[in-house]
């Protein structure tokens, strides 16, 4: 019999920048593919560019809307992040904060990320930090578990002249801790909800 508890954990990679050309396309990609050696839970890669999401206009609130939304491309965006059972932000910096888009995306949709746990890969001129710091008070509000490990790059030296991404050796190491928490804590979510 399988039981709840040995369903495999999902885990969903968003990439929070839409911008044409974004380097959080090769970021998402290389947390991908470092994610996918691993056995202990399936990782899905999730490009926030491909829902076309619109800004948020709803009357009902999103937390009240009982995950019923007023467009398709919302209600997409609800049930894949729905699916999984927590999160790695891949998270540029937008003057010295989240990203409109991202945060759009986030306000869009409620229930779907509460009680979830999340970590976040950070990248920009100065390592994203700031958007990391913001992050981590936005998703209390939905009472998500936020592990402490996170990976922070800078542009400047973790990006070659012609745009191709060359993380720094540590970051595959820092990438693992962060990931080791990430399911820790998912598991744990998961058995305490059982
Ligand atoms: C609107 C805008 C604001 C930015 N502000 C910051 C900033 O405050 N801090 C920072 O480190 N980088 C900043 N940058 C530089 C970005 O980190 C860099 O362009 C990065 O490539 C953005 O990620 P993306 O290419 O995935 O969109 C900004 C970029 C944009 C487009």
């Amino acid at each position: 019999m399988t039981t709840d508890t040995d369903r495999e954990l999902q885990i969903g990679i968003i990439v929070g920048s839409i911008r044409h050309g974004r380097k959080g396309a090769q970021v998402g990609r290389w947390v991908a593919d470092l994610a996918g050696e691993r056995d202990d839970a399936r990782f899905r890669l999730i490009e926030l560019a491909d829902y076309d999401l619109p800004l948020l206009t709803a009357e009902t609130v999103p937390g009240a809307a009982n995950r019923e939304y007023d467009s398709e491309q919302r209600q997409r965006w609800g049930r894949d992040i729905d699916a999984c059972d927590a999160f790695v932000f891949v998270t540029p910096e937008y003057n010295h904060g989240v990203p409109g888009a991202f945060k759009n995306a986030f306000d869009s949709i409620g229930p779907e990320w509460s009680d979830k746990a999340v970590g976040f890969v950070s990248y920009g001129s100065e390592s994203g930090v700031r958007a990391v710091e913001q992050w981590r008070q936005i998703v209390a509000t939905f009472n998500m578990v936020d592990v402490r490990a996170q990976v922070s790059m800078a542009t400047f030296t973790e990006f070659d002249e012609q745009g191709g991404f060359t993380p720094a050796e540590r970051r595959a190491k820092e990438l693992g801790s962060l990931l080791d928490q990430l399911l820790a804590r998912a598991r744990a979510l998961r058995d305490a909800a059982r």
